[in-house]
């Protein structure tokens, strides 16, 4: 999945800001907060354009608004929206996503309107409750769902998940055929033209929002431009920059060629979940965070409402699964319908993993497990049993347990690629020689560690140093900014049982220090008992590099064991991989 960390100017109201109303179609107002110099969005995608976070306004016989805008607009949204309705009037709140950008002024609305109803998607609602922290009315939509408005706006639901989180709806309102869609087809470029009239000047940002939000998620795109297929369009109405009408085939054609393209070539794993059960959101969430690391694509599928074909053509094309076992089928001793398809389509060369997440009456897991594995096929890791409420470790084991599957399939075309580069390169790369450290890092209830040997000093001024993550790595969720780590350094000729000891291939949420000798930094992080020296440091910078992460950390303190001793270096055969 993308990283959702948003970069602290997120949320300081600065730069221009400006607001722009429009009427879009009878009853309905766009609400457009320009935000003209925004400059960065998510930790790594630079904007040239700045945004827009657009919010609309129906007044039927029953009112209401679909998304709100981002919170540095509170004031500026808050005095136009209560010009345009009398708040005590508004009947429902449409969040079609919760990103900070679309939801940051929901508790503001609520203030302003506690009788309003929430209406979102499961995941959605459960998001908000985390967010807001106060009790609110809501209403769970899903694909199908619809809600009538009177004066001719009838509004129906479209399930849109991992578009691009898991919270995703479109609504559709059938009296004005404008699909409000949120960030799909959506793009980071702020203009007071309201609409797309000049495509040329929107192309490169349109592409490259689809490229950094849209395209890790290929097939999720295409099931969603399935669903709303059916629908007769006039308006897009989008979440970000102008409202798509005079070429808006041209656009959805875009993703779906873009997106075709891409699902043809790349490797995806498919995890088939019951949303809503159990834990089983949360877990599936973080088993596909750990997948995702490992460059393959995550397409999520809800056995309680996927059509057949959907199920079947996943299950067929993916190169693994992750199953999360659905209730047990009402029907008798019939199988669940959407584990019955998905039996009937895997094949032996592909992967897979399981889990329970503790709803209640679950399918039984150890003998279908079983049966996948005389079938042939790989289990790429233990079954994960929820039987409490899940926790940050819990979180991790599934995390880690998504990266082994995704590992697992990435691991030969790794190799290959590793072959592909010239003995003469890989050798001349092999001679760059570099010191032996273990980074550890803790955060909450989860503590990592790493043997590390791309490490440097980086400035002075502040004292700063960087190291190299690979993306993969179970560690890199806990250096992200703000994050606390320290280097150990390690000692020439007293390093080898650490080393063989953080070189094991540890299982899923295993304690990568059981039998180490440690002790806490003032940052909490573990401090390894031989080492040579140690600096605490906190993550103030990250840049991406292929692979890798280059995390870039301030250090705030240190202190070195023994004077007279040496850092271990590392020599390497090759350098095109570890
Ligand atoms: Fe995913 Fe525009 O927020």
């Amino acid at each position: 999945m993308v990283a959702l960390v948003h970069s602290p100017q997120d949320v300081r109201p600065s730069g221009r800001l400006t607001l722009q109303t429009a009427e879009i179609a009878p009853d309905i107002t766009a609400i457009r907060c320009l935000d003209w110099d925004r400059d960065r969005f998510d930790i790594e995608f630079e904007l040239q354009n700045g945004t827009t976070y657009n919010s609309f306004l129906i007044k039927g016989e029953k009112n209401a608004l679909i998304d709100t805008a981002h919170c540095k607009f509170e004031q500026l949204y808050l005095s136009k929206l209560a010009q345009l309705i009398d708040l005590t009037t508004l009947d429902y709140l449409i969040v079609n996503h919760t990103e900070p950008d679309h939801s940051g002024l929901v508790k503001a609305v609520l203030r302003h309107a506690p009788q309003v109803t929430i209406v979102g998607s499961k995941v959605a609602i459960q998001f908000l409750q985390s967010m807001v922290h106060q009790p609110f009315n809501s209403l769970i939509v899903k694909s199908g769902s619809e809600l009538e408005l009177g004066r001719k706006h009838r509004l129906e639901f479209v399930s849109a998940p991992n578009l691009h989180w898991p919270d995703t709806i479109f609504t559709y309102d059938a009296g004005t055929r404008i699909l409000f869609t949120c960030d799909v087809f959506g793009m980071h470029y702020c203009d007071d033209c309201l609409s797309d009239e000049v495509p040329h000047l929107l192309e490169a940002d349109f592409r490259l929002y689809y490229d950094c939000l849209m395209g890790p998620n290929a097939r999720a795109v295409l099931m969603a431009l399935k669903r709303i297929e059916k629908f007769e369009v006039d308006l897009i109405a989008t979440g970000h920059g102008p409202l798509l009408r005079h070429h808006r085939d041209d656009w959805v054609d875009r993703y779906r060629r873009w997106s075709e393209n891409q699902a043809q070539t790349e490797t995806f794993v498919a995890l088939f979940y019951v949303e809503g059960y159990g834990s089983s959101d949360r877990l599936v969430r973080a088993i596909s965070n750990g997948i995702a690391k490992t460059g393959v694509a995550v397409e999520l599928v809800d056995l309680a409402v996927a059509e057949t074909h959907e199920i079947r053509t996943l299950a067929s094309c993916a190169a693994g699964f992750v199953l999360g076992m659905p209730p047990q089928s009402s029907q008798g001793s019939a199988t669940h319908p959407g584990l019955s398809t998905l039996l009937a389509t895997v094949s032996a060369r592909q992967v897979f993993g399981l889990f329970e997440s503790g709803g209640g009456e679950d399918e039984p897991l150890f003998p279908l497990r079983s049966h996948l594995q005389e079938l042939g096929l790989v289990e790429a890791f233990p079954p994960i049993l929820m039987k409490s409420a899940p926790t940050e470790v819990t979180d991790k084991l599934c995390d880690e347990s998504g990266t082994d599957l995704g590992q697992r399939l990435t691991r030969e075309q790794t190799l290959k690629h590793s072959k592909s580069v010239s003995s003469g390169l890989d050798r001349a790369l092999g001679r760059i020689s570099n010191g032996l450290y273990l980074i550890t890092a803790t955060k909450g209830d989860i503590t990592s560690a790493m043997l590390a040997s791309w490490v440097t000093q980086a400035s002075f001024e502040p004292l700063g140093v960087a190291i190299a993550v690979s993306k993969d790595r179970a560690i890199e969720s806990l250096l992200h900014y703000g994050d606390q780590f320290v280097l150990n350094v390690l000692e020439e000729g007293n390093y080898q049982p650490v080393m063989k000891h953080f070189l094991k291939r540890f299982p899923p949420g295993a304690d990568r220090f059981a039998g180490v000798d440690t002790y806490q930094a003032n940052n909490g992080c573990p401090i390894l008992a031989q080492a040579l020296a140690y600096l605490e440091c906190e993550v103030t910078g990250r840049l991406d590099a292929g692979d890798h992460w280059i995390v870039y950390g301030t250090v705030n303190t240190g202190r070195v064991a023994k004077w007279e001793g040496l850092t271990a270096t590392h020599h390497r055969k090759v350098g095109t991989h570890y």
